[in-house]
């Protein structure tokens, strides 16, 4: 099974970027553990993290008839977005969304996801165990 990981704007700033609210582990250590649980739950994983918009749209565009699941934490354009999730819903493939916090008890713009409207399920304020648990969900099936 080939999962596609999608990280989105300023998660590559993991570790600097407000540690109290995503933790002092850097992106790569996040890499890292995706690799390994993906190894673990015999998923063949694909990463791939971008700050720009059009450049997520083309990723998901480009996973049809390719992956069978995708891993999307789509950061600041979870709550802004119609492309990505009409190129989630374009190509059909199986999307869990991830959130490193918990997007319901913060800011009242925060609680508004485009992408969950399309995502079978939705994981947010585990930190990066979040990423694990949803490629459990997509190795259920
Ligand atoms: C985030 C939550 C978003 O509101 C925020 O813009 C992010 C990260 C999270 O993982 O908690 O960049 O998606």
């Amino acid at each position: 099974m080939k999962i596609l990981v999608i990280n989105g704007p300023n998660l590559n700033m993991l570790g600097i970027r407000e540690p109290d609210i995503y933790g002092k582990q850097d992106f790569a250590s996040l890499e890292r553990s995706i690799r390994e649980w993906a190894n673990e739950l015999f998923l063949e994983v694909a990463l791939f993290q971008s700050n720009h918009e059009g450049e997520i749209v083309d990723i998901i565009q480009s996973a049809y008839g390719v992956f069978d699941g995708i891993v999307i934490n789509p950061a600041a354009y979870t709550h802004t977005s119609v492309a990505i999730l009409d190129a989630l819903k374009a190509v059909g493939i199986p999307t869990v969304e991830v959130h490193l916090s918990d997007i319901n008890t913060r800011e009242e713009f925060r609680k508004h996801s485009y992408v969950s409207m399309v995502a079978k399920k939705t994981i947010c304020g585990m930190g990066f165990d979040g990423y694990r648990k949803a490629l459990e969900f997509h190795a259920q099936k």
